[in-house]
């Protein structure tokens, strides 16, 4: 089993003042920064694209996994990987052609990680598995922080944990999207590394007591 790593997600943070949240999650002892991209399209909400991300990686030591929640994915890896991305997921259901959007991102530099929505089966991943640094599950519909966490996707994880012991794989499993101190400990039994949490950090008024508690949770 991987480490535990906590992912604050800066959806939930001051977006008039991302640098000092992206280095405020470091000091409070966060591993890397979850980073979620949203053109409008492929859910229903905006955010940030490259310019940003260039600017957090000046701001911040901490590792960048960045979250394409966007129609066309291909059209930005390059960008992506030029502002500083570390780790880079792109959503099943946005790539046509996934094996090359995969084979493009790890070529570029990166990480490549792909994530999947609730209603996704992981059994789609399967033929791709041994090219993935990572699956993103989300245990949210996408779009918005502060949902109430899906436990029916905990089935995917197991399916991944269970794949990745069976092939010897490294593969990692994150999950994203209402991770608290009381889901975590579940969802880290059923197989998950990496956890993205945004209203359990950001939304709290003492980062470091935030992370402290989710790291205990997991730990259950
Ligand atoms: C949702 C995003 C998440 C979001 C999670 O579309 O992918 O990363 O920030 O927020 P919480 O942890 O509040 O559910
Ligand atoms: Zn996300």
């Amino acid at each position: 089993m991987h480490p535990v790593l906590i992912a604050p997600s800066l959806l939930s943070a001051n977006f008039a003042r991302l640098g000092e949240e992206a280095e405020a999650a470091r000091v409070a002892g966060a591993d890397m920064l979850h980073v979620d991209v949203m053109d409008g399209h492929f859910v229903p909400n905006l955010t940030l694209g490259p310019p940003i991300v260039r600017s957090l990686h000046k701001a911040t030591s901490l590792p960048l996994d960045c979250h394409l929640m966007v129609e066309d994915p291909d059209a930005l890896l390059e960008d992506f990987a030029a502002a500083g991305t570390r780790w880079l997921s792109v959503h099943l259901e946005a790539c046509r052609h996934l094996h090359r959007t995969v084979a493009r991102i790890r070529e570029l530099g990166m990480s490549p990680g792909v994530a999947l929505n609730p209603h996704t089966a992981v059994s789609l991943l399967e033929p791709i598995l041994p090219e993935l640094d990572f699956v993103l599950v989300m245990s949210v519909n996408p779009g918005f922080g502060g949902q109430r966490f899906i436990p029916a996707v905990l089935d995917k994880v197991r399916w991944l944990d269970h794949w990745r012991k069976a092939h010897g794989s490294a593969l990692a499993i994150e999950i994203d999207g209402g991770i608290t101190a009381e889901t975590i400990g579940e969802a880290r039994r059923a197989g998950v590394d990496w956890f993205v949490a945004g209203s359990a950090v950001y939304g709290k008024a003492d980062y470091t007591a935030a992370v402290a508690a989710l790291r205990a949770g997991a730990a259950e």
